[in-house]
């Protein structure tokens, strides 16, 4: 049977250079999804327009299963490459799309696969026995190279899966590995890998919000400084946040995430003031994430359209990438 992607008329090729309205977009969206059997999964710091026309919305943890779960042919993934190559491992049968292939993460860049193998390598000779637990945020080769993955809602957990004797390296979020070790009293050789966007929260600023608000209550991800997370009422992963503010009976929060979720915390708690944390620049849009921002309504139009950007990957890496996501997804059942 001939693929749908090679059947796109050349008059559809050549609508792509034509502006689309959104609403149109977003017909043609739904349309080709249809035709195509594909499902859109979305990240909370995507763009309000494509978290509406997302089929699913979730954490890092939630999105995996779902991407395992799915019995559509593609998967769309509005979030960014780590995100879309995990889905791929996860289900490689499936077509997995993203909207825009440049989507990185700064933690996945500050992990090069090279330098990771090196580091375990030296790390076997002094401690033979050492586990090594990364952050689902880092490339499909360190995947491989680790011996359980995990994410920001179940880190801790895993943590305390690995008994008190043995080493572990944690890679490569440090703020993320200084939080679990203040959390477990566990201390874990760290990695020095931060975020770019959770890094840029300023305290100072924060301190002058939460005097300007003094009910408010200062919820924040766990890949923000120390300063930031020990001044924090709630800290959890993006889903984890978005709970707090729909159960909590505060009316104000100053958030100290990526202000893509802002979005659905102000649809499930419509009378709830959120208010995003500031960086220290003034004006300065550093606490967007420009990697998860690349992808727009018009790239993921095209790329149901033309069935690229598609996540390839070798099968031989998928089958060892896969393991140690395994084991976290078999550590973090509920
Ligand atoms: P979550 O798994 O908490 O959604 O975090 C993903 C991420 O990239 C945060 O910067
Ligand atoms: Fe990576 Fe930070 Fe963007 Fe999350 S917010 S995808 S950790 S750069």
């Amino acid at each position: 049977m001939c693929s749908p992607w090679a059947v796109v008329a050349m008059e559809e090729r050549a609508e792509l250079v034509t502006t689309l309205g959104d609403e149109e977009l977003i017909a043609e969206i739904a349309r080709l999804k249809r035709e195509k059997n594909a499902v859109i999964l979305a990240h909370y710091y995507q763009y309000s327009e494509i978290q509406d026309l997302a089929d699913f919305i979730g954490d890092s943890l939630e999105l995996s299963r779902r991407a395992q779960e799915t019995t559509a042919d593609v998967i769309v993934f509005c979030g960014v490459h780590f995100m879309a190559e995990t889905a791929k491992i996860l289900n490689p049968s499936k077509r997995v799309l993203i909207p825009d292939v440049n989507a990185g993460c700064s933690l996945a860049e500050s992990a090069p696969a090279e330098e990771y193998r090196r580091v375990r390598e030296e790390l076997r000779q002094q401690y033979p026995n050492h586990v090594a637990i990364t952050y689902i945020n880092c490339s499909a080769e360190v995947k491989a190279l680790s011996d359980i993955i995990c994410t920001s809602s179940n880190a801790e957990r895993i943590i305390r899966s690995v008994p008190d004797d043995v080493p572990i390296l944690f890679a490569p979020d440090r703020n993320l590995g200084k939080y679990l070790q203040r959390k477990t009293g566990r201390p874990m050789i760290l990695w020095n890998g931060t975020c770019i966007v959770h890094q840029s929260f300023s305290i100072r600023r924060i301190e002058e919000q939460l005097a300007e608000h003094p009910d408010a209550e200062l919820i924040a991800h766990p890949e923000c400084e120390d300063v930031v997370l020990e001044r924090a009422d709630f800290i959890g992963s993006t889903s984890a946040l978005l709970r707090y503010v729909a159960t909590s009976p505060r009316q104000t929060f100053i958030v100290a995430t990526e202000p893509g979720i802002i979005h659905q915390m102000e649809k499930a708690a419509p009378s709830k003031r959120l208010i995003a944390a500031l960086p220290e620049q003034e004006g300065c849009r550093c606490s967007e994430c420009p990697y998860m921002k690349l992808n727009t309504l018009e790239k993921l139009y095209r790329c149901l359209l033309t069935g690229e950007p598609e996540v390839r990957l070798d099968p031989d890496l998928i089958e060892r990438a896969r393991r140690p996501l395994e084991r976290m997804l078999e550590l973090s059942k509920p």
